[in-house]
């Protein structure tokens, strides 16, 4: 059986993850941590227990913990890329002094804890093609500092207290449930938004921007199969490097294409999230999560492209 509480259910990756997890372990307790204002609805809200737990608020952690007997806290809290840099203390705040209550409420009551990182966690110094998992990680922005950091400080915790800490490197995830908001990959989504409304996409990244991205289903298998891995198996901890597509804005724009011909796209680069981009790898080297945890993912671009399309069809009943 197990107990988990998820801190940021009502986010991106959150809303979709507490769902699989209450499907994954139908006899045990997932629950639902969110922020007011962000209050859990629908099937989220129904299908499960639903607490508020602030990141940034230990006793609300720890609360929690104890109410529910927490055995794994899955930390989804965060600010992403763009607004970090808008917002460099709020994210630190979050991204760092967040993670730091986590692991101490984990390291007490003996928690196990899964915090993504990311492909921001690299810089402009690092190999960019097939990035290794062991490499130079120099971020240029706030949230690439934040989740070094929390990769630098969840090993340090296993390491030293034995806290079950383990984490994957997120590349851009593209859902049709809760858009993401304020990150440098979100125009994959957007794009496919576009596409079923029938509006134009002004792309604000250029042509030649190459960045891994991944289908939410995979990554939310990513994130229960690694936690539930043979820890024996694991030489890394913190965090693994997980890969299943990379493309630029102009390969996204033909493959939709295939399917909605008359969709038409421009480039309007923002300077920002471009410099941003510009900094990140243009695709992973995944084998040590293959070799570890047996990583492997099931969407490629055509697969993902076929599926977002046809539900995001059913979502403004286009159908
Ligand atoms: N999707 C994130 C962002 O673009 C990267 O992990 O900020």
């Amino acid at each position: 059986m197990k107990n988990i509480l998820v801190i940021g259910a009502t986010g991106q990756i959150g809303s979709e993850l507490t769902m699989k997890l209450r499907e994954t372990y139908p006899n045990g307790t997932v629950v639902a941590g969110y922020i007011p204002g962000a209050e859990p609805k629908g099937e989220l809200l129904e299908s499960g227990p639903s607490e508020i737990v602030d990141i940034t608020n230990p006793t609300q952690i720890a609360e929690a913990v104890d109410k529910y007997k927490i055995d794994t806290i899955y930390n989804l809290a965060a600010i992403l890329s763009a607004v970090a840099e808008a917002k460099p203390h709020l994210a630190w705040k979050i991204g760092v002094g967040g993670l730091y209550n986590a692991l101490e409420v984990s390291r007490e009551k003996g928690c196990a804890l899964f915090t993504p990182s990311s492909i921001g966690s690299f810089g402009i110094t690092t190999p960019h093609v097939n990035t290794p998992q062991d490499t130079i990680q120099r971020p240029d922005t706030m949230y690439g500092v934040t989740k070094v950091t929390g990769e630098l400080l969840s090993d340090y915790y296993y390491r030293r207290f034995g806290v079950d800490t383990r984490s994957v490197r997120f590349p851009g995830l593209i859902s049709y449930v809760t858009p993401p908001g304020g990150g440098t990959t979100d125009y994959a989504v957007d794009i496919y938004y576009a596409a079923v409304k029938g509006e134009e996409f002004k792309c604000p990244l250029c042509n030649g921007t190459y960045m891994d991205m991944m289908y939410m289903p995979d990554a939310l298998r990513a994130a229960i199969e690694l936690m539930e891995a043979d820890p024996g198996r694991l030489l890394h901890r913190n965090s693994f490097n997980i890969a299943s597509m990379s493309f630029d804005p102009a390969m996204i724009y033909a493959k939709i294409k295939e399917y909605v011909p008359e969709f038409k796209m421009t480039y309007e680069p923002d300077p920002l999230r471009q410099q941003i981009a510009d900094s990140w790898p243009d695709s992973l080297d995944d084998s040590c999560a293959r070799n570890e945890w047996d990583w492997k993912p099931e969407y490629d671009l055509d697969a993902m492209t076929k599926d977002m399309l046809a539900k995001l069809k059913v979502k403004f009943g286009k159908a």
